[in-house]
């Protein structure tokens, strides 16, 4: 980055601090406190990170007034329309489109990394037989670093890309290893001959018993669903998988934190939450209960689908999946079953009523994604893992920057703390 030319001035009890301004390729410029601390002896105070930039990247941009979301420059449009994931994940990880020989060899590379070791089964038979499926990739993802010795060492690039590597290949196998485990039927080894996203649904739906033929339109849409979530800058989740990184824990275990923190309701649980709103809903006619319920500021209940942090037009992921939900259940025949009918209606009302117009709160990604993977036959508890396992490449290549930066600290953020002052220790008879 070009050396600072503008400053911003912060004025505390009539003395000045001069602070740089920097300038990124996109977006607001930003003020650099780096220094505030150490000069003006002060903290700034930002909790939910609404105005701080936590680091510099290279690899996503949003602009949510415009609801713009590129990968390494390229528009999501462009790349759900004509790219695929395993070349998107190529993009991330590395930083441009691969040529023809490039992306056959990492094909080649994930697609010789699918399978788990065989010890992993035994490790999966340890959780109860109903696990939530997002319970079991938490453990098993942090357990990797007990199986793949040979991809801890972060400070070897070899087994950062190993690591890489590894993790986008398994991830799809331990989300389907899940979803079996959770149902009682028996773990399906991954097809090499299918592509990234046709061979994740041989894994879910197949069993030994009978053959299984990916339906070609559903892998599309499959894999249109892991492109949309690959990666999303420094939301909640990749924040986590950073500041576990920045202390030098290994690949699997900052996965594994990523994974930990996409499950809550308010980020990626909110698929799954959706869903079983939609269904508790039930019926058009109860929809305005819900409406007022979600505008109601003393019920904790909200429209789950709905708002964004960053985006304040539109969510261009929602946009997207919004056409391929139009498109899967079209293919499947699903017209107008009663969750159709109530998600419908309650996009209408919503985009339409003062408080989510005022409020910027429009449909999001997992508003649709829900819509398409019901139809696909997925039940809702695997709707969080297929967003972590779509969303595996943008950390490792958030965590794969971070670590290969060689001014990176550790990440520790302070406090404006507001307990109580010094106070002497009484004895217990005194309290
Ligand atoms: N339903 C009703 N009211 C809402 C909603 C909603 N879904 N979202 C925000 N609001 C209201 C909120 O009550 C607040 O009102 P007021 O200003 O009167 O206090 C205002 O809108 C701003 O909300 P906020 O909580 O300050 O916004 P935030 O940026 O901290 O939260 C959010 C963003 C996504 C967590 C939130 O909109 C939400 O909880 N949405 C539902 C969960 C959801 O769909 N999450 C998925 C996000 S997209 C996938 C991903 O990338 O994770």
């Amino acid at each position: 980055m070009a050396a600072p030319t503008k400053t911003a001035t912060l004025t505390i009890d009539g003395k000045s601090y001069e602070l740089p301004l920097l300038s990124p390729t996109l977006g607001p410029d930003v003020v650099d406190i780096r220094k505030l601390y150490a000069e003006a002896d002060v903290f700034t105070y930002d909790p939910g990170f609404t105005s701080t930039a936590s680091c510099e990247s290279t690899i996503t941009y949003i602009d949510g007034d415009k609801g713009e979301l590129l990968y390494r420059g390229y528009p999501i449009e462009q790349l759900a329309e004509k790219s695929h994931y395993l070349e998107v994940c190529y993009l991330l990880l590395y930083g441009e489109l691969p040529t023809q020989t490039q992306m056959v060899d990492f094909e080649t590379r994930v697609t010789r990394h699918t399978m788990v070791h065989e010890q992993v089964h035994n490790f999966f038979r340890g959780f109860r037989r109903d696990s939530h499926p997002m319970a079991t990739m938490v453990g098993v993802v942090g357990a990797l670093s007990a199986f793949y010795h040979d991809s801890l060492d972060i400070n070897d690039p070899w087994h950062r890309e190993v690591a890489a590597i590894r993790m986008i290949a398994k991830l799809p196998t331990i989300a389907a290893m899940a979803y079996k485990y959770s149902i009682g039927q028996p773990f399906v080894y991954p097809k090499n001959s299918l592509d990234y996203a046709g061979n994740f649904l041989h894994m879910c739906f197949s069993v030994p018993a009978e053959d299984y033929v990916v339906n070609p339109i559903l892998a599309k849409a499959m894999d249109r669903i892991m492109m949309l979530h690959a990666d999303h800058e420094q939301n909640a989740s990749t924040s986590t998988v950073r500041l576990a990184g920045s202390s030098g824990a290994n690949p699997f275990a900052c996965i594994a934190a990523g994974i930990a923190c996409l499950w809550g309701p308010a980020h990626g649980g909110a698929n799954q939450a959706c869903l079983e709103m939609l269904r508790e809903i039930g019926t058009v006619d109860r929809i305005p209960e819900y409406i007022k319920k979600a505008k109601d500021k003393d019920d904790p209940f909200r429209l789950m689908g709905f708002g964004h942090r960053v985006y304040k037009n539109f969510d261009p992921r929602a946009k997207v999946m919004k056409e391929s939900a139009d498109e899967v259940l079209g293919l499947l025949g699903i017209h107008n079953n009663e969750t159709l009918k109530v998600a419908k209606e309650l996009e209408r009302i919503a985009l339409e009523d003062d408080y989510f117009v005022s409020k910027k709160l429009y449909p999001n990604v997992d508003f649709y994604s829900g819509i398409i993977l019901e139809a696909m036959g997925f039940p809702t508890s695997m709707f969080t893992p297929i967003f972590a396992l779509s969303r595996t490449v943008g950390w490792i290549s958030q965590w794969k920057e971070m670590v290969g930066d060689p001014t990176q600290r550790i990440g520790r953020p302070r406090q404006l703390y507001v307990g109580a002052a010094h106070r002497n220790y009484p004895d217990v008879a005194a309290r």
